[in-house]
């Protein structure tokens, strides 16, 4: 048994990074995944790679800003699998400018993806979890949703906002035995950061690991371990909750 055997799992952004390995192993622990992204190749390949290593997954396109996507997605999940029991919004873009070099448009975009996402998620999920009697969604903000860095104005805005929506929703909804909690990871190696980390300027690369104790950025299925945990009923008795995963960055 697995622990989150029979679960049938929501994970958006699922096609690359950090998404991929939350689906990955949350089928390895039992789940059944409905991998969602807006890269329909990359996610039908992460699909792939889940099934052939012997777990259950399959690809939805949804793009998490599109309310009629969650709809559409959502129906059909309920009509095949009768419930959703687990919600992860992973989906986020990063947008690296202090204020004054943010237009507009730049924090209209962001805004849209890591935080109306997450509350478009949200609010699709919630009747179905009500009438199911529980579920668990899980929220990823950030350590820069918890604290001040360099050029990321807007970007910690959102991841700011996602860690209270998460303590707002788990507020509201805890009377029908749905958890929400947040996740805050540090520095990981994925697509999203790829870039910088592999940049080979060594300033740079110091002014992004910033004070991480570990002195190395994570593996992403680093992180997944913490969602697995709030995915599954381990985590009973967290909600409204933060797990930080950030190799000490926030402890000094
Ligand atoms: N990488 C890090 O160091 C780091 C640190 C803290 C938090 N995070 C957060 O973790 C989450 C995952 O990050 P990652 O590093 O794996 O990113 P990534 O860029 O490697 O992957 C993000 C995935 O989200 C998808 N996506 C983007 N916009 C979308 C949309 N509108 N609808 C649906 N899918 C969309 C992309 O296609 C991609 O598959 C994000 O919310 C990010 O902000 C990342």
């Amino acid at each position: 048994m697995g622990r989150v055997s029979e679960k049938i799992i929501l994970v958006t952004g699922g096609a690359m990074g950090m998404g991929r390995t939350h689906s990955e192993l949350l089928a390895e622990e039992g789940g059944t995944i409905i991998v969602t992204d807006m890269n329909v190749e990359e996610g039908e390949a992460a699909v792939k790679r889940i099934t052939d290593a012997g777990g259950n997954a399959e690809f939805m396109p949804l793009n998490v800003t599109s309310e009629a996507d969650w709809t559409s997605v959502c129906d059909k999940i309920v009509a095949k699998h009768g419930r959703i029991d687990v919600l992860v919004n992973n989906a986020g873009i990063l947008i690296l400018k202090a204020v004054e070099e943010t237009t507009e448009e730049e924090w209209d975009r962001i805004f849209n993806i890591n935080v109306k996402g997450v509350f478009f998620g949200t609010k699709a999920v919630l009747p179905g979890m009500q009438k199911a009697g529980g579920g668990s969604i899980v929220n990823i903000s950030s350590i820069y949703g918890i604290i001040g860095a360099p050029m990321a104005a807007a970007y910690q805005a959102t991841k700011g906002a996602v860690r209270l929506l998460t303590k707002a929703t788990a507020v509201d909804y805890a009377q029908y035995n749905i958890r929400v909690n947040s996740v805050h990871p540090g520095v990981i190696d994925t697509p999203m950061t790829k870039d910088l980390l592999h940049s080979g300027d060594e300033e740079l690369v110091k002014a992004i690991m910033g004070t991480t104790i570990l002195d190395r950025a994570a593996q992403p299925r680093e992180v997944s371990f913490a969602v697995l945990h709030l995915a599954s009923d381990d985590s009973s008795f967290m909600n409204g909750s933060e797990m930080v995963v950030d190799g000490g960055y926030t402890a000094v």
